[in-house]
């Protein structure tokens, strides 16, 4: 019998920008997953997979606690929490494993539409609401200016019109929050995307096999996303020209048509988005019956 102790526990976000992606990628790596009662768990039906939907500030506490395997959380927060423990002079007990390539943003200074900025000297002496104060503090030390950070735990946008600050450090995604706040970016800290960490503690051979499992059907998944299927026709001698086209294929597939010496049908993987301008050079190049396929899965 399966013991809790075999289960691999992910920490989730409940409610957030990364919550439904978070779920959708596990669910096309295979998890069947039924919901808890009190909804705060999302367990596995066909593999020893659960989620705990958690606050996404205390992610990266649950891994290195040790409640957690493994999180799915913004790179903002695991570097916030990093160094805010480093500052205390205690190590950060989870690694990043894996990038996820969705829920980029960045976390940015920015301060009120029109006001005069020349550059990082223009922060010195003044006060920056955040709620990243230890990746703020660590930015302005780099810099070389001295600023005071002032501590809010949201809502840190309305800081200036409040006079609690000059300026705020904050994540921006899409700038709608900026734009509505009469707030206007001026720079950008930290490059922000969705990451996998994992504990520092051993998980034991089963459990670390299942993790690497799941890691390399996420390699899958976001591969497909991306990948398209391609198939044309096209005389034997534009191959050459033909293959240099195709974006980010490897090896094609070559076959003879029948009832025609001098033309192939060529099939073919491209690992990037396949546009309408690739198709029309294609075309241009001799290709006919050129057809574009979505991939479903992939393993490599
Ligand atoms: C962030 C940030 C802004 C908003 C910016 O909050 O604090 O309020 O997103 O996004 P936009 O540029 O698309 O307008 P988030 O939604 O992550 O919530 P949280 O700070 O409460 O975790
Ligand atoms: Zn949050």
């Amino acid at each position: 019998m399966e013991t809790p102790e075999q289960r691999i526990k992910i920490a989730v976000q409940k409610t957030g920008r990364l919550t439904d992606h978070s779920i959708d990628l596990l669910e096309r790596c295979g998890l069947k997953l039924t919901r808890s009662k009190d909804q705060l768990i999302l367990y596995g039906e066909n593999m020893p997979i659960d989620l705990l939907l958690v606050r996404d500030d205390d992610i990266p506490g649950l891994v290195s606690e040790d409640v957690c395997d493994l999180g799915i959380v913004g790179l903002n927060i695991v570097e916030e929490k990093r160094l805010g423990l480093e500052s205390e002079g205690r190590p950060a007990l989870f690694r990043q494993i894996y990038e996820l390539d969705f829920g980029h943003c960045r976390l940015s200074l920015a301060g009120p539409d029109g006001h005069q900025y020349e550059g990082p000297e223009s922060l010195e002496n003044t006060k920056i609401a955040t709620s990243y104060v230890h990746l703020l503090r660590n930015y302005l030390k780099t810099i070389g200016v001295s600023a005071e950070s002032v501590y809010f735990s949201g809502a840190v946008e309305i800081a200036p019109k409040l006079g609690r600050a000059d300026y705020i450090c904050d994540l921006v995604s899409t700038g709608g929050t900026l734009a509505a706040n009469g707030l206007e970016e001026v720079e950008v800290l930290l490059d922000s995307e969705a990451v996998v960490i994992q504990t520092q503690a051993p998980l034991g051979d089963q459990k670390q096999a299942l993790v690497d499992k799941i890691l390399q059907r996420l390699d899958g998944v976001l591969q497909v996303r991306e990948s398209k299927y391609i198939m044309l026709h096209a005389p034997r001698a534009a191959l050459s020209e033909i293959r240099d086209l195709l974006p980010g294929s490897e090896a094609p597939t070559v076959m003879p048509l029948d009832g025609s010496d001098d033309k192939v049908a060529i099939h073919a993987v491209c690992r990037e988005n396949v546009f309408w301008e690739t198709l029309e050079n294609l075309k241009a190049a001799g290709a006919s019956s050129l057809l574009v396929l979505p991939v479903e899965k992939m393993l490599a």
